[in-house]
């Protein structure tokens, strides 16, 4: 049923531009869907003729807010770093780790052993908790391959994920994670294999190409690099920057016009005029904050320096094993400077903006009917019970999941 009308809603976030206020809430409303579109939004004591007929929900007067929207992901790998995260909490650092051969390396090697059935198996149960929690669309990356049939292998799953489940995946093209094992002594070797047999192995496949632009992995020089490669092939360009130090990585996006900037922990006040003037969407991403317990994304200072925000997950099996968006919100609003307005923006129309998506992350005519009934009556309990399970129902296209 992807006609469908929603009546009685408590609380409507819209964060349509047009409604006042950052969310464009509307109390009182209903949402007539057509065709999985949103084809109106009004009062609930106004429903056109048109719409009475359709099929109904009632919302006994609960919130609704546009369905979650988890920009940065790692969500297909095999294998488990549960006793890594414990060694961290010993004192053991990301850095070190992976300069002894695991971290990242560890992922790759057990992603390189799954099978495609494994692999498809292990990261479809995480995608589905991902969607049970409101995320209705998902970015996830490749990168754990690290060579050119693994990295295939990696988009394969994310491909059979994607039409299992009722949720939309943009795909991302991580080879530059990190220096592909077999390249430790060559560098360049690796760089070489990404711009060439790799890209064009996932052009035509892929929405972006990332890059891990930090002292662990690629150098300022090698990004450039490997981003003209992405332009010139006619592919999109978002950059992991500035997250374990500053290394230009969050400049480096602003001039080359990328869509996000993911991470910028680091990122000076500088850059940050950069990434605004570019239009560059920071992605912020405070569960790995949390996880490796560094200091939470300074959210406020990016707002007040004119950035577009998103938060993400940034479910891995390393920094963040992450799947719930509401979760991040909780935490932004809490750990972040963000209000809990702005943190549900950053998650619903941020996260679109930072996938370059303008058909979702709003309630309005025209945009997708991708849609989250909370069990609460209103959208700031989600910064306030982080763990309350507050996703009633969710609605992708308009069809109840
Ligand atoms: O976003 N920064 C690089 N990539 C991931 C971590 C990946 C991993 O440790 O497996 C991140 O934090
Ligand atoms: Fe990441």
């Amino acid at each position: 049923m992807s006609n469908l009308l929603i009546t009685n809603i408590g609380q409507l976030v819209t964060n349509d531009s047009a409604r006042e206020g950052l969310l464009g809430i509307v109390e009182g409303a209903a949402v007539g869907v057509r065709e999985g579109m949103i084809s109106w939004v009004g009062a609930s004591d106004a429903v056109p003729e048109e719409f009475r007929s359709l099929p109904a929900i009632d919302a006994r007067e609960i919130a609704v807010v546009p369905g979650f929207v988890d920009a940065h992901t790692h969500a297909v790998f095999a294998g488990d770093r549960s006793h890594e995260h414990a060694m961290r909490l010993s004192g053991a650092s990301y850095a070190d780790i992976q300069a002894a051969g695991d971290g990242i390396y560890s992922t790759v090697r057990d992603t390189r052993a799954a099978s495609l059935i494994e692999l498809i198996l292990g990261s479809r149960t995480r995608v589905a908790r991902m969607l049970e929690s409101g995320t209705t669309t998902v970015e996830i990356k490749t990168g754990y391959g690290l060579d050119t049939a693994n990295e295939l292998k990696m988009l394969d799953a994310i491909d059979a994920v994607d039409s299992s489940l009722p949720i939309d995946i943009v795909r991302t093209f991580l080879g530059a994670h990190v220096v592909g094992p077999e390249f430790n002594a060559n560098r360049t070797g690796y760089v070489d294999l990404v711009v060439g047999e790799m890209l064009d192995a996932v052009s035509g496949r892929v929405d972006f190409v990332d890059v891990f632009c930090d002292a662990v992995a690629f150098t300022i020089d090698e990004t450039e690099r490997i981003t003209a490669a992405a332009s010139a092939a006619g592919i999109a360009v978002r950059l992991h920057a500035d997250q374990l130090s500053r290394t230009g990585g969050g400049a480096l996006a602003a001039k080359i016009g990328a869509v996000a900037a993911d991470h910028l922990d680091h990122a000076s006040d500088e850059d940050l005029s950069y990434i605004a003037a570019a239009g560059t969407v920071a992605v912020l991403l405070p569960g790995v904050s949390l996880m490796m317990r560094e200091p939470a994304p300074d959210g406020r200072r990016f707002i007040d320096a004119g950035v577009t925000v998103a938060i993400a997950t940034d479910c891995n099996p390393g920094t963040s094993y992450v799947e719930t968006m509401p979760f991040i919100i909780a935490l932004a609003a809490t750990t972040s400077g963000m209000t809990p307005a702005e943190a549900l923006w950053s998650a619903t129309a941020g996260g679109a903006a930072a996938l370059g998506l303008s058909d979702r992350g709003i309630i309005a005519p025209g945009k997708l009917a991708d849609l989250v009934m909370l069990d609460a009556p209103s959208y700031e309990h989600l910064a306030y019970r982080p763990d309350g399970d507050l996703v009633r129902r969710v609605i992708k296209r308009g069809v109840p999941v």
